[in-house]
C-alpha cells in the first residue's frame, strides 16, 4: 500500500501558508529527510546531487580569513585535506562526556579534537572554534530544512518547515535524548518530536503491509544494523476482528548493541588494510603512520569502499597513490581474510535478538517459533557475514527482506510525526509504547530507591507519589534514576511550608505528594509536589513509619497515597518550588541556544555571501571570455576606437589571469566593480561602432549645437509665459489680500512629476556647459585636429542628455499647467469665502443698526477688523494647502 493513501485530506487545509513537517531519520553515516505538506505529500528531500541520503554532519575548511562549511557529497574531499575540520558522524557523541571512552569514535576520525563544553558535553573543536555536537547536528538539519523549503518555493507553495519528527534510537538515555531534543529545536521556528526508531520501521511496516489477518496477533523482529549500532524491537500488530477498529502495534521486546554496525566493519577492513601497507614498507612504524591523520583517512575511505564491493564480490583490490610520503599503496583484500579478522563481531550480530526475546514485556511473552517474520532493515543487513549469521540462527524463512532497508525508517518517522502533530488527517493506529528502563527516585539521598516507572510501563504515563511525613524544614531533594544511575537532582524549597505548617497545625508531620512523567519522547521529570499537612491521624502513623523504614510494599505505599490519606484528612496544600541540576551532561540552556543559533545565522550569511561571489566569478569569467572573443571579431578590430579597445585588452588579458589566481579573496564589490567595468566600456565600443556613419564635423556640431539651443529656448519659455500670467493675475490677487508670486512659489507640483523632474537645473546647467564645450570646439573650426573618440564622446554626452531633457520639457509645461491651474481654483475658492464672510458680515450690520450700543460696538472695532481678516486669512490658507 502506498503510505500516501494513510494520509487524507491533506489539501483541506487550501493555499494559505502553513506548517510542513519534516521527517528525519538521523544515522550516524547518512540521513534522510522526507517532507509532508499540503503541496508535497511525503516526499523525500534530496541532496544537490540529487541523491537520496545525506551524509550525517559536514567538514570545515578555511576559506580567506575565515571557515567555509561543506556539505554533502563534497564531505570526503574537505575531509582529506583538512581532517581537523570533521565535524562527521557526532550521533555516538550526543549526551555523552569527554572522559568516557570514545576510541571508537576516534578511530574513524582521526585528527578530530575535542574539547569539553561547560555543560560537560561534548564540542569538537577545529580552526578556532568550538562545535558542540548539539550545533553540528542543528547544522545538518538547518542545511536540510533549507532544501526542504526550497523545494516547497519550486512548488510555488508559502509553506515552511515548522516541524520536525527526529529518530531517537531506543537506547538512548536521558542524557542523549535531552542532547538530541535540544540539537532538534536549534534550527528557527520549529518544533521537534523525538520518534524511537524502531517503532518508526514497525509502523512504515505495518502500513505497507495491509493484509494482516483479523483478530490474529502477529508478531515480528525488526532487526535494523545501521553504520553505528544494532538493534532487534519485538513488536505484536493485530488488526481487530471489527475491520473499523484501528491497526495495533505493541512493543514488546529489545536488544541492542550501541557499537556493533557497518562503522565497525569498516574499521576492521581499514585495521586489515593498515596492517597490509605496513607489512609492505616495514620502515614505517604503526605510531608514526597512525600520527598521520590524513593517511588514516584515505585508509578509512578507502576501506569503505572495499567494504561495500566485498559484500557483492569475493575480493577488493585497494589502491591509493602517494598514501604516506609519497609512498603508494595497492593491495587485494578477499572477504574470507575479512570474516575471519572479524570473527569477534560474528557472536554479536544474534544477540540483540536473543535480547529482545528474553526480555520480553507482553503479557504472555513468545518465543521464536511464534515468530512470524524478522524484518531486515538498516543499510549493513545487507553485508554477507550478517545474512549468514542470521540465517544460522533462523532459518531463510523466517527472514523478510520486503522492507525498503534505507527508507523503511524516514517513512515511518514522518508518519509518526504527522499523528503526533496532529498536522493532517491520518488513519487512527493504536500505538501502544513500553520504556525499556526504568525510572525511579532518591528522596534526600537517602538509602532506598522508590520504583516510580518501572521497566515495561506503558508511556506516555503520569503518576503520583506520596512522600511520607517527615519533620522537614530545611530544602531537600529528588534525585531522579534512569536504571538506577542519577541523571538529575530536583531541590525541593521548603521555605513556603515553615510558614504555612507549624508543628501544633500539623502534628503528624507534611507528607509531600510528587507527580512524575513519562513524556511521549520518554523523558522521565518531577512534574510537580505539594506539601499536605497531616493534622489527625494515628492510624496511619504506623504505615508511615514502616514506610520509613523501607518496609513498605508497593500496595502499601499506594494505600498510603490513595484511600489512607484521606484518615489522615489532609488540610494544607501546597506547591512547592524547584531547581534542577543534572549530575552528567547538562542540556543546552536558552542562553546557549540562543548564542548558536546566532552563530548559526552568521556562518549562513557568510555561506549566501561566498555563493553570490561564486556567481560573480562565474559571471565575471563569462564576460570576459564573450568580451575577448567580441574584441577578436574583424570589424570591431578594424573600425572599433582604438584606444578604448587596447586598454580593455589589456583589462580582460590582466582579469583572466586574476580569475586563475586571486580570485578567491575577492570581494562581491571587488567582483561587481570588474563586471561594470567591462560592461561600460564594451557598450561604449559597442556605441563607437554603431555610430561609425556619424560625419562628427563641423556641420553636425553646429546643428547640435543649434538644436540644444533651442531647447534651452524652450525652457526659457515656459518661464517667461508663467511670469507673464503671473503678472496678469497680480491685480486679482492683491484684491483677495493674497501675494499670487508668493503663492506661486507654496505651490508643489504633484509627486510624479516632480519626482521625473529631480534636479532639472542641474541637469540643464550640465547641459549648458555641453552646449559651451561645442561651441568652443566650432569656435575652433578645424575639427580635424581633433580624436574622433574624443568628437564622439562628446556627441554621446550631448546626445544622452538631449533625449533625456526633451522628456523633461515636456514635464515641466505639465507641472507649469498643474500650478495655474491650482493658481485658479485657489483664487475663485477664495473669492468664495470671502464672499460668505461678506454676507455673513452684512446681515450682522442690518439686524445690528436696530441696535444703538451694537452698531458702537461695531463701529469702535472697525480698525480691529482688517487684522481678524489677516489671521483668518492664513486659517482659511493652511487648509487650502492640506487640501492640495
Ligand atoms: C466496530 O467498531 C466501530 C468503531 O469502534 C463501532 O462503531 C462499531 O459499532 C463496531 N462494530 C461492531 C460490529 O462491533
Ligand atoms: C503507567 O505506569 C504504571 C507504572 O508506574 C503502570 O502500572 C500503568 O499501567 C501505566 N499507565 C498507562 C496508561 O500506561
Ligand atoms: C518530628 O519531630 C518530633 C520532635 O522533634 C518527633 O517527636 C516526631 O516523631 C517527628 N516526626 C517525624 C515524622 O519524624
Ligand atoms: C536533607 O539533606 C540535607 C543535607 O544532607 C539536610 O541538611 C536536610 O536536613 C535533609 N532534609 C531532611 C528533611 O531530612
Ligand atoms: C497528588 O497530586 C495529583 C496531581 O496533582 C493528584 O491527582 C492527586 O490526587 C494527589 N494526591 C493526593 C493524595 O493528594
Ligand atoms: C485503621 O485502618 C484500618 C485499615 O487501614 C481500618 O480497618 C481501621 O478501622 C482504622 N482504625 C481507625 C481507628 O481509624
Ligand atoms: C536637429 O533637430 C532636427 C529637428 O528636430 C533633426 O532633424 C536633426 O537631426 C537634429 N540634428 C542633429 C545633429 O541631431
Ligand atoms: C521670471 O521672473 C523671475 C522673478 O520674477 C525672474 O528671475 C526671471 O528671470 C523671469 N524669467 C523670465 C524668462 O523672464
Ligand atoms: C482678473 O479679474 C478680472 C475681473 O474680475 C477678469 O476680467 C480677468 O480675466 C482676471 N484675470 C485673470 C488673469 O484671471
Ligand atoms: C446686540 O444685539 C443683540 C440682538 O440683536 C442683543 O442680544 C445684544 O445684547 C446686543 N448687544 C449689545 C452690546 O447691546
Amino acid at each position: 500500500m502506498k503510505l500516501s493513501t494513510f494520509i487524507g485530506a491533506l489539501s483541506v487545509l487550501g493555499s494559505i501558508a502553513s506548517g510542513a513537517l519534516l521527517g528525519f531519520d538521523a544515522g550516524q553515516e547518512f540521513s534522510k529527510a522526507m517532507l509532508v505538506s499540503p503541496h508535497a505529500p511525503l516526499e523525500l528531500v534530496l541532496t544537490p546531487d540529487s541523491k537520496r541520503k545525506d551524509v550525517s554532519g559536514l567538514a570545515v575548511k578555511p576559506w580567506k580569513n575565515d571557515i567555509e562549511r561543506v556539505y554533502g557529497s563534497s564531505v570526503d574531499s574537505a575531509h582529506v585535506r583538512a581532517p581537523e575540520g570533521a565535524l562527521l558522524h557526532i550521533k555516538p557523541l550526543l549526551g555523552k562526556q569527554e572522559e568516557e571512552d570514545l576510541t571508537y569514535y576516534h578511530k574513524s576520525h582521526p585528527g578530530v579534537t575535542f574539547a569539553p563544553t561547560e555543560r560537560g558535553s561534548i564540542s569538537l573543536k577545529c580552526f578556532g572554534h568550538e562545535y558542540p555536537v548539539e550545533q553540528v547536528l542543528a547544522m545538518n538539519l538547518d542545511e536540510t530544512i533549507g532544501r526542504a523549503n526550497k523545494l516547497l518555493a519550486e512548488k510555488n507553495s508559502l509553506d515552511v518547515v515548522d516541524s520536525l519528527a527526529i529518530t531517537v534510537p531506543e537506547f538512548f538515555n536521558q542524557d542523549q535524548r535531552l542532547a538530541l531534543k535540544s540539537a532538534a529545536e536549534l534550527p528557527h521556528g520549529v518544533k521537534a518530536q523525538l520518534v524511537n526508531d524502531g517503532m518508526s520501521v514497525a509502523i512504515d511496516f505495518a502500513l505497507k503491509q495491509r493484509d494482516f489477518p483479523p483478530g490474529e496477533r502477529e508478531h515480528f523482529i525488526f532487526y535494523d544494523m545501521g553504520s553505528g549500532s544494532t538493534r532487534a524491537s519485538l513488536f505484536a500488530i493485530e488488526q481487530p476482528l471489527n475491520k473499523s477498529e484501528p491497526l495495533m502495534i505493541e512493543f514488546g521486546g529489545y536488544g541492542f548493541d550501541a557499537t556493533l554496525g557497518g562503522t565497525k566493519f569498516t574499521q576492521n577492513v581499514a585495521e586489515l588494510l593498515k596492517n597490509k601497507f605496513l607489512e609492505q614498507n616495514p620502515a614505517i612504524r604503526t605510531e608514526q603512520l597512525n600520527r598521520n591523520a590524513r593517511s588514516l583517512v584515505r585508509i578509512h575511505q578507502a576501506a569503505e569502499k572495499a567494504k561495500l564491493v566485498l559484500s557483492a564480490n569475493i575480493d577488493a583490490s585497494v589502491s591509493i597513490e602517494s598514501l604516506y610520503k609519497d609512498i603508494d599503496f595497492k593491495a587485494v583484500i578477499t572477504r574470507q581474510e575479512f570474516e575471519d579478522f572479524s570473527e569477534d563481531l560474528t557472536g554479536r550480530i544474534i544477540r540483540p535478538i536473543e535480547d529482545a526475546l528474553k526480555n520480553q514485556f507482553f503479557e504472555s511473552p513468545i518465543d521464536i517459533t511464534n515468530l512470524k517474520s524478522l524484518v531486515l532493515t538498516g543499510g549493513s543487513t545487507r553485508t554477507p557475514i550478517v545474512q549468514k549469521q542470521l540465517m544460522h540462527y533462523l532459518g531463510s524463512d523466517l527472514i523478510a527482506r520486503n522492507v525498503n532497508a534505507d527508507e523503511s525508517s524516514v517513512n515511518g518517522v514522518t508518519i509518526r510525526g504527522i499523528q503526533l502533530f496532529k498536522s493532517f488527517q491520518t488513519k487512527a493506529i493504536d500505538i501502544l509504547d513500553r520504556s525499556i528502563f526504568s525510572y525511579g527516585i532518591v528522596v534526600n539521598e537517602s538509602a532506598t530507591p522508590i520504583e516510580i516507572f518501572p521497566r515495561g510501563s506503558q508511556y506516555p504515563n503520569k503518576t503520583s507519589f506520596l512522600i511520607p511525613p517527615t519533620n522537614y524544614t530545611s530544602e531537600f531533594s529528588i534525585d531522579l534514576k534512569e536504571n538506577g544511575l542519577t541523571f538529575k537532582k530536583h531541590i525541593i524549597e521548603t521555605s513556603p511550608i515553615q510558614e504555612k505548617f507549624s508543628e501544633e497545625a500539623c502534628p503528624q508531620g507534611v507528607a509531600f505528594n510528587a507527580t512524575f512523567t513519562l513524556s511521549q519522547e520518554r523523558f522521565f521529570d518531577l512534574e510537580s509536589i505539594e506539601a499536605i499537612c497531616l493534622h489527625n491521624s494515628k492510624n496511619s502513623t504506623g504505615l508511615f513509619k514502616k514506610f520509613f523504614s523501607g518496609g513498605a510494599s508497593r500496595q502499601e505505599q499506594e494505600a498510603l497515597g490513595k484511600g489512607s490519606i484521606s484518615d489522615v484528612a489532609p488540610h494544607k496544600v501546597k506547591l512547592l518550588k524547584t531547581s534542577e541540576k543534572f549530575a552528567h551532561v547538562s542540556p543546552m540552556s536558552n542562553r546557549e541556544k540562543l548564542r548558536v543559533r546566532q552563530h548559526i545565522d552568521d556562518l549562513n550569511k557568510k555561506d549566501e555571501m561566498r555563493l553570490k561571489s561564486q556567481e560573480l566569478v562565474n559571471a565575471l569569467e563569462s564576460i570576459l571570455y564573450s568580451t575577448r572573443a567580441f574584441l577578436e571579431q574583424d570589424d570591431v578590430a578594424a573600425d572599433g576606437p582604438k584606444q578604448d579597445i587596447e586598454s580593455l585588452s589589456e583589462y580582460v588579458a590582466t582579469n583572466l589571469e586574476w580569475l586563475d589566481y586571486e580570485s578567491d579573496e575577492a570581494s562581491v564589490a571587488d567582483l561587481m566593480e570588474k563586471i561594470n567595468h567591462i560592461s561600460s566600456l564594451k557598450d561604449k565600443i559597442e556605441l563607437y561602432l554603431m555610430s561609425s556613419g556619424e560625419p562628427l564635423n563641423f556641420e553636425q556640431f553646429s546643428e547640435l549645437h543649434a538644436n540644444g539651443s533651442e531647447l534651452i529656448q524652450q525652457f526659457k519659455g515656459i518661464e517667461a509665459t508663467a511670469n507673464v500670467t503671473l503678472e496678469a493675475l497680480e491685480d486679482n490677487f492683491s484684491e483677495i489680500g493674497l501675494d499670487v508670486v508668493k503663492e506661486y512659489k507654496k505651490l508643489k507640483a504633484p509627486r510624479h512629476l516632480s519626482l521625473s523632474n529631480y534636479k532639472l537645473k542641474d541637469k540643464i546647467e550640465a547641459f549648458e556647459k555641453t552646449l559651451a564645450d561645442i561651441s568652443s570646439l566650432l569656435s575652433a573650426q578645424n575639427l580635424d585636429s581633433y580624436d574622433r573618440e574624443e568628437l564622439f564622446e562628446l556627441k554621446l554626452i550631448f546626445d544622452s542628455s538631449f533625449s533625456d531633457l526633451v522628456k523633461c520639457l515636456e514635464l515641466e509645461q505639465a507641472v507649469q499647467n498643474f500650478k495655474m491651474n491650482e493658481l485658479a481654483s485657489l483664487h475663485s475658492r477664495r473669492l468664495r469665502v470671502l464672499k460668505k464672510r461678506e454676507d455673513r458680515k452684512r446681515s450682522q450690520e442690518s439686524s445690528s443698526s436696530l441696535n444703538a450700543a451694537n452698531s458702537t460696538f461695531t463701529s469702535t472695532t472697525a480698525g480691529s477688523t482688517s487684522s481678524e481678516k489677516e489671521t483668518s486669512n492664513a486659517q482659511e490658507f493652511t487648509i487650502d494647502h492640506d487640501e492640495l
